[in-house]
């Protein structure tokens, strides 16, 4: 029977959250919940939802690529072929899958974990929120950080419009297929560049 968490029990949540992760990512997951909480309060999220999705939105990224396709098959994911050779691109939807299936998570709180590594066009404030923190959690650091930050701060779309080009830079300057669900987040957010 699935466990029904509520704010007394996140404690707990994390617990169990971090008993799947490497422990180098530990200290991620942590960040990022802190921004997941700091972006809510200044935005309007849900700060529960915002807690939960940031706590459990890494749990299967520890799987290599062979595991990540079996949670695909039992989970019924259909993957791309850029997403059937990618853990990076895999473990949001499988992770999504395995947080429901574990902690019965809420719609909004899966939405936010599926996206959370693409994005996509016309974002959910949770989604956003749980892109952003993940991007720009504490102990998160690369060329480009600090402007990043800064436009958190401000206004979530033109960071999402900002994150997501970065992203896009990166992925064409290590030679690596670029996924159709960020090019078309970025059409969509491109206009807050302005
Ligand atoms: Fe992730
Ligand atoms: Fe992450």
């Amino acid at each position: 029977m699935p466990v029904i968490y509520t704010v007394k029990d996140l404690p707990r949540l994390r617990e169990e959250a971090y008993a799947m992760l490497k422990k180098k990512r530990v200290d991620h997951v942590k960040g990022c919940e802190k921004e997941a909480m700091k972006l809510a309060m200044r935005f309007g999220a849900d700060p529960d939802k915002a807690a939960v999705a940031a706590i459990l939105h890494d749990i299967t990224k520890s799987l290599d690529l062979t595991n990540q396709l079996i949670l695909c098959d039992r989970y019924g994911i259909i993957c791309d072929d850029i997403e059937k050779n990618s853990v990076s691109l895999l473990h949001s939807k499988t992770g999504a899958c395995r947080a429901r299936e574990l902690f019965d998570i809420e719609q909004p709180v899966f939405d936010a974990i599926w996206w959370h590594t693409t994005g996509k066009p016309d974002m959910s404030l949770l989604e956003k929120v749980i892109y952003m923190a993940d991007y720009i959690e504490p102990t998160r650091d690369f060329d480009g950080i600090g402007k990043l930050r800064d436009a958190a701060r401000k206004d979530l779309d033109f960071a999402m419009a900002l994150g997501l080009k970065m992203s896009i830079d990166e992925i064409i300057s290590r030679n690596l297929p670029l996924h159709h669900n960020t090019a078309d987040a970025f059409e969509f957010y491109k206009e807050y560049l302005n």
